[in-house]
């Protein structure tokens, strides 16, 4: 079993507390702020000193003065008024090391094994091509899915289509009003034939935002256009085959966009795979007296006397019966609750939509769906221009995500040409090349930092080899790969690489000051992945990843590797140099960011 640095320490103090009698709670320990505090600090005493009344410099000796026999600290001291540094011993770390390399999954706790996690995310509507607000679902979402799948879960990605509202009334009376002769309109239409759209994928394109500004206008086109809902919804066979028609034709341009940012979905529903569903949800809620009618339509009250801000009743049925976003998702969480072993289900959505979820799941905790599965709005910010308002296109539309991605492989692309990488590319390698940059760049930004603010989009500074950067992690990865295959390394079939007869058994006592960090380092890989996944922020592993590259380059800099005349610490330099390639490899798989084979 490989434990974490930070479980060793919390486990060494836990001990510790427990011989001197105080509270297990408090034996806690944190990364050190500074390098000359030491490795990981404990501020124990300071809280604890207040609570027994006693002076909080004399408790942290007390608890120093016990951790010091612990092997696996070079040294504890007390510092100022009463914290409690430690540093860790090199024998340790060698130790820790040697084990973690011994692990396929590079010691990464498999706390979700037996449990399944839903991820909803990606969400396009029908008709409406990907924009920059589909971007952040997408990256966050299958970063959130690949974290949990790393962790043990079972991962099931849906991407949640919106394939069963009013947009689809809407194209089709548009549809109608430039060809009513389509065969779909006629009597004795079937909804099973096999029918082309009678649109191609730009005019669908074209013909939302159309349709959707006369009905605006025009409220005769709006009572069609909900006419039309209402019959599609009610099964019209003409209106079933146009839409399963237009359905198709966006979802191929949109499983393409999914293909190129990496993402793989296990289900491609949507909310039309719970229309039969919809009825019988609404009368059982009706029945059991959990919806109550209003104004002629059917709500569910779902405010607590300890809200802070109001939470208006959810929005269950419209006086016309309609079903509305809202008990689709409650209907597609009843289908979901099905799942065997299903444990969390997790929504990866715009921000702005934060309340509808919480009346979701407050609804659907009163309705007593998926009881015991907790439910989770992973929201995020809004993707800014240079102005700091959401991303507009120069006319002023609503910026494609397949525009957004072209200016970034563009840029990426110039700035290959300008700084000599991949010199000896053919065109092909190039453009690959500068697909890979360009992609990773956005992804990294996209992921990086708290999911919950936005971030300006400016492809300028995304797309730079230096500084928090996709490009740079790819770089520092790129380095190791060639670092290692000029040392002779292979991967075993048991995917533990070794280079030129260095193994993980190689990994000495760290001597210089970057090899010591470099390791520390490393070894914080699982508990950044947990701590990623807990809190719902790829964020967390972003910055992870670009520290580690960081020390990586220290380290380069400054001790020798392939260069080093002494034979074992050339061996374990070359084993640490394995080590990082893997950690970073895995952190930015699991960023779903692509590493070029070289830069
Ligand atoms: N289609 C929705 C939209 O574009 C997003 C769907 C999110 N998922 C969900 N289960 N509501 O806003």
């Amino acid at each position: 079993m490989f434990l974490s640095l930070a479980s060793h320490v919390d486990a060494s103090l836990a001990s510790v507390f427990a011989t001197l009698g105080l509270p297990a709670s408090f034996a806690r320990a944190q990364p050190s702020t500074r390098p000359d505090f030491g490795d990981f600090q404990c501020n124990a005493a300071l809280a604890l000193a207040r609570e027994l009344g006693r002076p909080p410099r004399e408790l942290a000796g007390d608890i120093a003065g016990l951790l010091r026999q612990q092997p696996i600290f070079a040294s504890v001291e007390v510092a100022g008024p009463g914290f409690v540094n430690l540093t860790l011993a090199g024998a340790f770390l060698a130790t820790s090391a040697r084990a973690m390399a011994a692990q396929v999954n590079l010691g990464i706790p498999d706390t979700g094994r037996g449990r399944l996690v839903i991820l909803d995310f990606g969400g396009p509507n029908v008709a409406k091509p990907l924009h920059v607000g589909h971007l952040r679902s997408l990256v966050l979402g299958e970063s959130l899915r690949r974290l949990h799948a790393a962790l043990g879960w079972r991962t099931l990605g849906d991407a949640h289509l919106g394939d069963w509202g009013l947009q689809m009334g809407m194209l089709s009376s548009a549809i109608r009003h430039r060809d009513p002769s389509l065969v779909f309109f006629q009597p004795g239409a079937k909804s099973g034939f096999p029918a082309n759209a009678p649109v191609s994928l730009d005019e669908l394109e074209c013909l939302y935002p159309e349709a959707a500004a006369a009905c605006r206008s025009d409220p005769a086109r709006m009572a069609e256009a909900r006419a039309d809902t209402a019959a599609l919804q009610a099964g019209d066979p003409g209106l079933l085959a146009l839409w399963r028609a237009l359905r198709e034709l966006s979802l191929a341009s949109q499983v393409a966009d999914f293909r190129e940012l990496g993402v793989v979905f296990d289900a491609l529903d949507g909310e039309s795979d719970v229309r039969d569903a919809i009825t019988p949800l609404v009368e059982r809620l009706r029945a059991s007296g959990i919806a109550r009618e209003s104004d002629g339509a059917l709500v569910v009250d779902v405010a607590t006397p300890e809200d802070a801000f109001e939470v208006p009743p959810l929005l269950l049925a419209k006086r016309d019966g309609a079903a509305l976003y809202a008990t689709t998702d409650l209907a597609t969480l009843e289908a979901r609750a099905m799942h065997e072993g299903l444990a969390r289900v997790v929504y990866v959505v715009d921000q702005r939509q934060a309340l509808h979820f919480e009346q979701v799941f407050r609804a659907a905790a009163k309705a007593g769906i998926v009881p015991g599965v907790e439910l989770i709005h992973a929201g995020f910010g809004t993707v800014n221009g240079a102005d700091g308002r959401p991303f507009k296109t120069r006319d002023g539309g609503v910026a494609r995500l397949t525009d957004l991605l072209e200016d970034a492989v563009a840029k990426a692309a110039e700035r290959i040409e300008g700084s000599g990488y991949g010199a000896e590319l053919n065109d092909a390698g190039r453009f690959e090349l500068a697909r890979r940059v360009g992609i990773g760049a956005v992804k990294f930004a996209d992921l990086s930092g708290d999911r919950l603010s936005g971030y300006v989009f400016d492809v300028e500074r995304l797309v730079a080899f230096e500084g928090r950067t996709g490009p740079y992690l790819q770089y520092a990865c790129v380095r190791l790969r060639s670092l290692l295959a000029k040392a002779g390394g292979t991967a075993a079939a048991n995917g533990l690489a070794v280079a030129n007869g260095a193994t993980a058994a190689d990994l000495a006592v760290p001597a210089a000051d970057s090899e010591r960090s470099l390791v520390i380092a490393c070894l914080g890989l699982g508990d950044n992945v947990a701590e990623s996944a807990r809190v719902m922020q790829p964020g967390v592993l972003a910055e992870y990843a670009f520290g580690l590259a960081q020390r990586f380059s220290r380290f380069y800099a400054e001790c020798p590797v392939l260069a080093e005349a002494d034979p074992q610490v050339r061996a374990s330099r070359l084993a640490l140099c394995v080590l990082t390639s893997r950690v970073l490899e895995k952190a930015l798989s699991l960023l779903a960011i692509d590493v070029p084979d070289r830069m």
